[in-house]
Order: C-alpha cells, then structure tokens, then sequence
C-alpha cells in the first residue's frame, strides 16, 4: 500500500553504489528487527499497530461521548514536539479544510510554543465555546505545555468549578512520574499513559495520537489497521521492502552525492502538517554528532512559486521525497467558457486533480534535470488507513536509516541545551550558577 518508487535518482547514482548502501541498509534493518542497536529500551513503537488493545480506543471513545453529552464543542490539545505533531497531522489531513460537521468538536493546539498573542486568542476561543482540555506530556514537566495548561485550567476551574473542571480535563503523561501525573492523580483527572518504551516522535499510534484523533471525529481502528498492513510489509527482509529501499537511497543521496537536505515534498494542503510531523521525527532522530540529513518541506503548487526557484537553480545541496496521493478524494472538473478569455478551455473536461498529477510529473523532470535527484512515497487516497501506514513506514524507514548513519534514532540530547540557558535566563531555582555565566555573555 506504500510504494517507493525510487527511479528519479538512478541516474545520479551508480548501481554499486547502491548495492554496498542496501547493504547497509539490510544491517541495519536487522538491528532494528533484533532489537539489539543503541536506543533499544524505546522500541515499543513498533509493535502498537498489533498490541494497541481495543479497549484502549473504547476508552477514548468514552471520553469522546461524555463530552459530547455535556455539550463540549472545543477541545484544546496541549502539548509540543511529538506530544502534538502526530495528532495536529492526522487531523488537519483527515478534516474538511473549512467547515466542522457541527456534531464534532473543534479541536485546537496549544502549548507548543510561548507565544503571548497565540495563548491570548485560544483563551479568547474558550470563553466563547464549551471548552475542554487534553494536556499531554511524557515527561509531564516540559515548559511549554505546563505553562499553557496552568492558564487553562485556572480558566476551566473559575468557569466550571473545581469538579466540574476536572471533568473536562483529561492527561496524557508518564504512568508513575512527573509533575503532571502527580497533578492529575491529586485534582483525580482522567489519565491516559505514553507507554515507557515510546519515544515522543514515534507516539502517534499511543494515546498521544489516539485520543485527539477519536475526540476529533475520525477512524483509529482503520488508522491501526493501515499501520499494521505495512508493518508486515517493511518487516520483511528483503531488498525490495520500501523502507529498506527509502533508507538505502537517501543515505547514498548524502553520504556519496553529498546531498545535505530531503525536502519532503506534497501536492495537498491537507498534509503540510503531515510534513511538519515528519521533519520532527527525522530532525531529532537523525540530527545528532554532527551527522544527519537536514529534514525540509514544501507545499506545492504553492511553493513552486517561491521555493521552486531555489530547488530548480540554487545550491545542488538537496534531493526531494514526494509524498503522493494517487486518487483525490472528490473531483472538480473543469468547464468549457463561451469567450475563453482566461485561455483554459483547452483543460474543459479535465479535473484539477490531472493538472495537479501534471504539475507533479512535470516539476520531477524539471528538478531532475536541475539535478535535484526525486524519490516518490505514494498512497491511493488520503484516508486513516493510509495514513496510518504512512506513519509507520516512515518511523520504521527512520530507524533503518539511523542505523546505517551510526546514530541512535530514540533520543534527543541536544533538545536540553536550550531549555537550561531558558532557565537559567528566567532564574528557576537550581540556576543560579548558569544564570550567573549566561548574564556574563550578554
Ligand atoms: O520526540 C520527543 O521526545 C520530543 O519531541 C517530545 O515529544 C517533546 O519534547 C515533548 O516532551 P514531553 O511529552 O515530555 O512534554
């Protein structure tokens, strides 16, 4: 159901070249398979497509009834990095782009940046709606996500009452530990828990990802069921599996091309966030040691009209990977015009979606012949089966492909060194002697 079609690059890499790569690939495929690479005590993904129990989405699904019953028409999700991206993309590419069925709720994000204006106009939204809120954190003491939910809550507690507000909220953290998992067990929320052995960026099939997708409306069975399909597909060992090949490829691209940037590249709105949950799961798996291919993205057409000029003449520093949608799903077809004055009557009878598969076709030659090398990840259609097996082959591509770099894919050290100059700049207690350097430098 994922295919790879890798053809857009044979003609800047030789075939041995590729062979000794899919090699490497094939090693690391079974270190990922065994379980026996760097990182190891954070697998469990990998696994959630079978082991995700049916009880756990009736759970969600409860939830989702209740707050239906007291009327809640706004969910506010708050959370950063991989507590946010994963739901924040199947969302945005599952729902219609302008108008919410008004028997769902509309949920928004919060906490995943600090931004005073942002929080302002969520607050703004909640004082108008009948307002609940998620707040995920794994680690359950991350800045972002406890600084909004202390403002939402405090909000929810003076609107509802103190019960009535801990009704309305529900946590998503560690099962023991952490300063939200002891907030939520003290005001007795309903909790959900990211399983020890998920990183962040790999949690979209836990609850992180779940509960927001069913409180939004949509299918996380077809979703599991998608993601198990090519968990069976890319666990084969085999030089035909799409990861192996994906991996394989874009390792080559960069270790022997020199090719620093993979611009994950969509012909569809819908999945500009899908883009964005990508960047993070190959950004801060890859990105560590001074190794590691940078992660962009573009939306086309729109971004063949800024970005497209760089990738067709500017540094040769990148190759692209397509994500691709085979069949849209609904058509507009384009009608004849009497005066014709826009020119377009040539298209009558053509559907936008044809000129969009045109415009595609047409870019991957134009960058090919620029000399940006093209991979394409297609599916058939945009719906939760597919995109559930998008997401896991690409978490299951991501670990092959850290592996053959030498990288652990499952942490994230260099996330830290911001947060101890932020708090040490903001005087958190324990800082004082990195408050005391950082003020030197300023
Ligand atoms: O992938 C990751 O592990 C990170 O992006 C985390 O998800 C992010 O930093 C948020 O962490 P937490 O869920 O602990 O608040």
């Amino acid at each position: 159901m994922v295919k790879v079609n890798t053809d857009g690059c044979k003609s800047f890499v030789g075939a041995s070249a590729y062979t000794y790569f899919e090699k490497k690939a094939l090693t690391a495929f079974d270190t990922l398979i065994n379980g026996d690479g760097e990182g190891n005590d954070f697998l469990g993904w990998k696994n959630l497509p079978d082991d995700t129990p049916e009880s756990l989405i009736s759970d969600c699904e409860a939830v989702r009834d209740e707050w239906k019953a007291i009327g809640v028409n706004l969910v506010i999700v708050i959370g950063i990095g991989g507590s946010y991206l994963g739901a924040r993309c199947a969302i945005e590419a599952l729902s219609h782009g302008f108008i919410r069925p008004s028997e769902r709720p509309q949920v928004i994000f919060a906490g995943n940046n600090l931004s005073e204006d942002y929080l302002s106009e969520v607050m703004d939204l909640a004082a108008e709606r009948n307002t609940a809120c998620v707040v995920i954190s794994k680690s359950g003491t991350t800045t972002e996500p406890a600084v909004a939910f202390r403002l939402i809550k405090k909000y929810l507690e003076e609107r509802y009452g103190g019960d009535d507000a801990s009704k309305r909220i529900v946590a998503i953290t560690d099962e023991r530990k952490g300063a939200l998992k002891t907030l939520a067990t003290r005001q007795g929320y309903r909790t959900f828990v990211v399983p020890d052995n998920v990183g962040g960026r790999y949690s979209v099939l836990t609850p992180v990802g779940i509960l927001p997708i069913v409180l939004a409306g949509f299918d996380v069975r077809a979703m599991l069921a998608g993601a198990a399909e090519v968990k069976r597909e890319v666990s084969r060992r085999s030089d035909d599996n799409p990861a192996i090949r994906y991996a394989a490829m874009r390792n080559l691209l960069h270790s022997e091309n020199g090719k620093a940037v993979e611009i994950l590249v969509t012909y569809n709105p819908k999945l500009t966030f899908f883009a964005e949950w990508w960047k993070q799961l190959y950004g801060e798996s890859e990105g560590k040691e001074g190794k590691g291919i940078f992660p962009a993205s573009v939306t086309n057409t729109a971004d063949l009209h800024s970005m497209g000029q760089f990738i067709q003449e500017g540094s040769r520093i990148m190759f692209e990977t397509v994500v691709s949608v085979e069949k849209s799903n609904r058509e507009i077809a384009i009608g004849s015009d009497e005066l014709n004055l826009d020119q377009l009557n040539y298209l009558a009878g053509q559907t936008v979606g044809h000129c969009n598969a045109m415009a595609l076709l047409g870019t991957r030659i134009a960058h090919i012949d620029g000399g940006v090398p093209q991979m394409e990840v297609s599916v058939e259609r945009l719906d939760e089966f597919n995109l559930g097996g998008l997401f896991y082959f690409f978490e299951f591509a991501c670990g092959i492909s850290a592996y053959i770099l030498g990288i652990n894919p499952f942490n994230q050290p260099g996330v830290e060194a911001y947060k101890k100059n932020m708090f040490a700049l903001l005087r958190k207690p324990g800082y004082e002697k990195q408050t005391e350097e950082i003020l030197k430098r300023l």
